[in-house]
């Protein structure tokens, strides 16, 4: 991926050092900014300098020229088409759900876009993925807890549990999960009559405060996967190249496919993240037969990710891929298409 430093930034705008680095610190240009101990360093990919041509109407890259640093540029970034709800699922575990949904919902934070992270799944990685702590009694659950008792949800029930995670470069909002989800969700079964529909209520409250919403959801059929995919227009689906990772594909389309014809609710599979590739021939085949499964769905966002140890550390760090301090030319490759979905999704908007 081609990055871009303040100055080349500048070159490409056809603008002064000062006139860019207003238009950056406006973030009417996504960028990753590094504090240094004696300077900032800007950078921005040619992803994200294609966004900002086409998100303020430009034509072309030197017309930046006629902007000015006006942070109520920033409005015409905003989704016309109201909030979009994505969940990221594979009925496999550990073939990376959490760490590509975490990293595409804060790509989308950089993209100036409101962004909330929900995790549907008790394990509560994703809720500390960036957040590193724990929210036992202070979770989604205590929602369900709530409408379980048949008492009124409002959208101040559900705020309350809506964690900001502040950046350097952008703000995400969390409402995490855990370990006793798995059992209250399975306790709403008997409770209500349509008990997949609670968490679209849950999220219709807090809708309108947000321009996307990324779900993360558990590694297995059930009702907590049901309600994720429910609220859902678009699924985005993650698996391994391995021996079995199409057959459990073809469970997962059966399994929304019957979803959707059951509850009569439209979600589609929008795209395909290959994940944990290896360079290997025998993942080269199963790729294919992978990429050959999602042409014949008519899906046409394929990524392939690579097996990478510094996905692996920058989790362990809790801090986003893209923003992690050292060699971020090295790492933005393994975050490309989790930036590329994310750029392609904010542009649908
Ligand atoms: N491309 C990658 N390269 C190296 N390690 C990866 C990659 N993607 C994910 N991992 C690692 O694999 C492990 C599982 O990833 P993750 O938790 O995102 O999977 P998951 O599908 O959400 O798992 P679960 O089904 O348990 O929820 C984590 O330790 C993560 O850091
Ligand atoms: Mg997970």
């Amino acid at each position: 991926m081609e990055i871009h430093k303040l100055g080349e930034t500048a070159k490409k705008f056809h603008l002064s050092n000062e006139k860019a680095k207003a238009l950056l610190d406006a973030r009417i240009v996504p960028h990753i900014k590094k504090r240094g101990t004696h300077k900032e360093t800007y950078y921005v990919p040619q992803l994200f300098v294609d966004y900002a041509v086409k998100s303020l109407g430009l034509e072309k890259e030197k017309d930046f020229k006629r902007l000015e640093p006006d942070p109520a540029l920033l409005e015409r970034f905003a989704n016309k088409e109201g909030v979009k709800v994505i969940s990221f699922s594979n009925l496999k575990g550990g073939v990376g759900k959490t760490s590509i949904a975490a990293n595409f919902a804060y790509n989308l934070a950089l993209l100036n876009k409101r962004v909330l992270l929900v995790d549907m799944d008790s394990q509560a990685n994703t809720s500390r993925y960036f957040a590193n702590r724990y929210f036992v009694g202070e979770s989604i659950k205590n929602i369900f807890d709530k409408m379980t008792r048949k008492e009124p949800v409002t959208d101040e029930d559900v705020m309350r549990y809506i964690v900001p995670i502040s950046f350097d470069n952008a703000t995400l909002s969390l409402l995490p999960s855990e370990l006793s989800l798995g059992r209250i969700v399975e306790l709403s079964r008997s409770v209500f009559t349509l008990p997949h529909k609670k968490l679209a209520d849950i999220l219709k409250l807090v809708k309108d405060r947000y321009d996307f919403i990324v779900i993360d959801t558990p590694p297995s059929t059930g009702l907590s996967l049901h309600m994720a995919l429910f609220a859902s227009d678009l699924v985005s689906i993650v698996t391994d190249a391995e021996d079995f990772s199409v057959n459990g594909l073809n469970e997962l389309y059966l399994e929304i496919r019957e979803l959707a014809e059951e509850t009569d609710h439209d979600v589609r599979v929008d795209s395909v993240f290959i994940n944990k590739v290896k360079k290997s021939n025998i993942h080269s085949v199963y790729i294919e037969a992978i990429a050959e499964m999602a042409a014949e769905e008519g899906i046409e966002n394929v990524y392939v990710i690579k097996e990478s140890t510094r996905l692996k550390e920058s989790q362990n760090l809790h801090i986003p891929l893209v923003e992690y301090k050292k060699e971020l030319e090295k790492r933005l490759p393994i975050a490309e298409s989790m930036i590329e979905y994310a750029v392609e999704k904010a542009q649908e908007a």
